[in-house]
């Protein structure tokens, strides 16, 4: 209600100036308490999650607001993408709304605060809040080496963190992608498992809806051999679905509605690929109860959103949630865990 007499100026604002307003209102907005867990509660990597939707990464990248965002409705939330020194990301402008395509085209570049600072908030918070934060965690643009990068982050971060991200799927750092091939993945995630030492943080990794088949088979096996705590299908794409926006023709990811379908679709691809056994986490262009529901139904255990917050604001959690509850009913199940993969 308040959001919809709020959103056009927030709209009149440019985009990166409105998001660092809607974390300042997040950071001084009263504490609420996680939500509980209920009829929409669901296991994954064994972490006992009170509801399947999640923050996305990207909105709270220096790890401010997760206890705020959990205060929303949200289930979990996602911090990061953290490199391991500060980062100042690509030139501005480089975040773009498609108000008539309810989609975002971003190319931040991984702008970030650096591990130091995002650590010593996160150690704040250790012990004295409950809920789960996923640490999502990225490579240095200019690094001589991005594996021993995401070793460093692991350790510095695994012992803060529900579960890692790790990301090597953002198409705004020149190269990153590259980690997503065989090869390299195998001995990225093997860095990363040595790193992660006694910590019992699951590791889900986090890839790009713009795969060829033999890709998906790849990163299945590596994933399936590693035992990986999940998937994250799927990051912003660098394709381009038919949009009416003026800003269409922006360089880097494009997030929101004209994302749904592909993501789906690669949530599909995942799900036979891994034959089901890795759980999927199913991110890209959900903004209803109904799309969230599409995806369990497709396969994810988990969902999170990003985009649909700029166009739906702060209630759109609990709208989800709530709206999850009747779908259920309707469908007659009685768990999240029933209705996984079941379309
Ligand atoms: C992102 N996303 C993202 N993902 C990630 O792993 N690390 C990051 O730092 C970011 N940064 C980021 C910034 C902005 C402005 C956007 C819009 C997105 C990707 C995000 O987590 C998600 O995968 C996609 O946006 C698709 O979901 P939505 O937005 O369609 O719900």
């Amino acid at each position: 209600m308040i959001f919809g007499i709020l959103r056009p100026g927030l709209f009149a604002l440019d985009p990166e100036t409105a998001h660092a307003l809607t974390l300042t209102a997040l950071k001084c907005s009263p504490r609420t308490a996680p939500p509980a867990a209920g009829p929409l509660a669901v296991t994954v990597a064994g972490l006992h999650f009170p509801n399947p939707l999640g923050m996305a990464a990207g909105f709270d990248k220096d790890a401010e607001v997760p206890d705020a965002l959990l205060g929303l409705g949200f289930g979990f939330a996602e911090v990061g993408s953290i490199t391991p020194l500060p980062q100042a990301g690509n030139p501005k402008p480089r975040l773009f709304r498609l108000v008539e395509d309810r989609a975002v085209i971003n190319r931040m570049g991984f702008n970030n605060r650096g591990s130091h600072r995002a650590q010593a908030r996160l150690e704040r918070r250790v012990g004295r809040n409950a809920g789960i934060v996923g640490i999502n965690i990225g490579a240095n643009k200019d690094s001589p080496d991005r594996t021993a990068d995401y070793a460093v982050m692991t350790r510095m971060m695994a012992p803060l963190a529900s579960y890692l991200a790790v990301n090597i799927s953002s198409p705004n750092t020149p190269g990153l992608r590259a980690l997503q091939d065989e090869g390299a993945l195998a001995a990225l995630l093997d860095a990363v498992i040595e790193a992660r030492g006694s910590s019992t943080a699951p590791i889900f990794l986090k890839v790009a809806p713009d795969l060829q088949p033999a890709d998906i088979d790849a990163i299945a096996r590596i994933a399936l051999d590693r035992n990986l705590g999940a998937l994250i299908v799927s990051n912003t794409t660098i394709s381009r679905p038919p949009l009416k926006s003026p800003h269409a023709g922006e360089t880097g990811g494009l997030s929101g509605a004209p994302l749904r379908d592909l993501a789906q679709q690669r949530l599909r691809d995942f799900r036979s690929a891994t034959g089901g056994v890795i759980p999927l986490v199913g991110v890209g262009g959900i903004a209803s109860a109904e799309d969230a529901w599409a995806r369990i139904r497709a396969g994810a255990s988990l969902v999170q959103l990003y985009t649909a917050m700029v166009y739906g604001g702060p209630g759109l959690p609990r709208r989800i949630t709530r709206g999850l509850e009747r779908l259920m009913q309707r469908d007659g199940f009685s768990s999240i865990a029933e209705a996984i993969g079941s379309e």
